[in-house]
């Protein structure tokens, strides 16, 4: 009886294992067994309002309430890694994290890296002009000087359209837009609601221009090869979008 007992306890803790990943057991497994719960860690840049920002000491946003609804569902604890952008694909492939969440555009390059699961946001890539400029489209930013999140997609696509020579890196893109104010930077990419957000934070300063740069797809990354996790994330995202859930979080944020 007691044999029976003891394999099914051994079954049971085997199966919270698996539900929360490989990382997770490494690495948090004594804070984690007191309570019973097990850890997934998700590392992320909270520096794009409204995906992740950080707001009083807590972690705010669109990604984070979905990784937590993630938690939930597994039956796991989630803890967030705040790193610099381009640190989260590496971070994920040395298993300090399970996964990324950060607003992350599909490449094909990071697709060579790591793992994407289902698509749960559509996004753009927008540009930020002061509100006094005459650019009107990408087309007049050959001679510019352009500001970008370093390592990000706007980074990537404007160094290739616009030549690395007139590229500025921020680690934070709301950097980026200090230096607009300073005339150091003629525009700034980023991602279309974090270019609202940032612009709501400075009314009458910058505009957002009309036509969008680049059409992209976000999702969470997890380390290549880790399909136990990939599945279940892609469960979870399909059930989510399915009853609502998804559409609930996002429209708490993005009217
Ligand atoms: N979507 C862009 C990319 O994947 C920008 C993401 C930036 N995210 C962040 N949390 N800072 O490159």
């Amino acid at each position: 009886m007691k044999k029976i007992l003891s394999l099914i306890l051994s079954m049971l803790v085997v199966c919270s294992l698996v539900a929360c990943g490989n990382s997770t057991t490494s690495t948090s497994s004594s804070s984690s067994s007191s309570t019973g719960t097990e850890k997934l860690i998700m590392c992320t840049n909270a520096e794009f309002p409204p995906y992740e920002y950080k707001e009083g000491g807590d972690f705010k946003g669109i990604d984070v309430e979905i990784a937590n609804k993630i938690g939930e569902k597994l039956g796991c604890e989630i803890e967030i890694l705040d790193i610099a952008f381009d640190s989260l694909i590496p971070t994920v492939n040395s298993g300090k994290a399970d996964f990324a969440m950060a607003g992350m555009t599909i490449t094909e390059d990071r697709k060579e890296n790591v793992d994407f699961t289902d698509t749960y946001q559509n996004a753009v890539q927008a540009i930020i002009v002061p509100i006094n400029s005459e650019i009107v489209d990408s087309n007049d930013m050959y001679d510019k000087k352009i500001g970008v999140q370093l390592g990000t997609t706007g980074d990537i696509y404007c160094t290739d359209d616009f030549g690395d020579e007139n590229i500025s890196r921020y680690p934070k893109i709301v950097d980026g837009v200090q230096a607009m104010k300073t005339g150091s930077i003629d525009a700034c990419v980023v991602d279309d609601q974090v270019a609202k957000a940032v612009v709501a934070g400075d009314e009458g300063s910058f505009k957002i221009l009309e036509s969008p740069y680049a059409e992209e797809e976000y999702a969470i990354a997890v380390k290549k090869g880790n399909s136990e996790l990939l599945d279940k994330l892609n469960g979870v995202i399909k059930e989510m979008k399915s009853n609502g859930e998804l559409k609930a979080i996002v429209d708490k944020y993005i009217q």
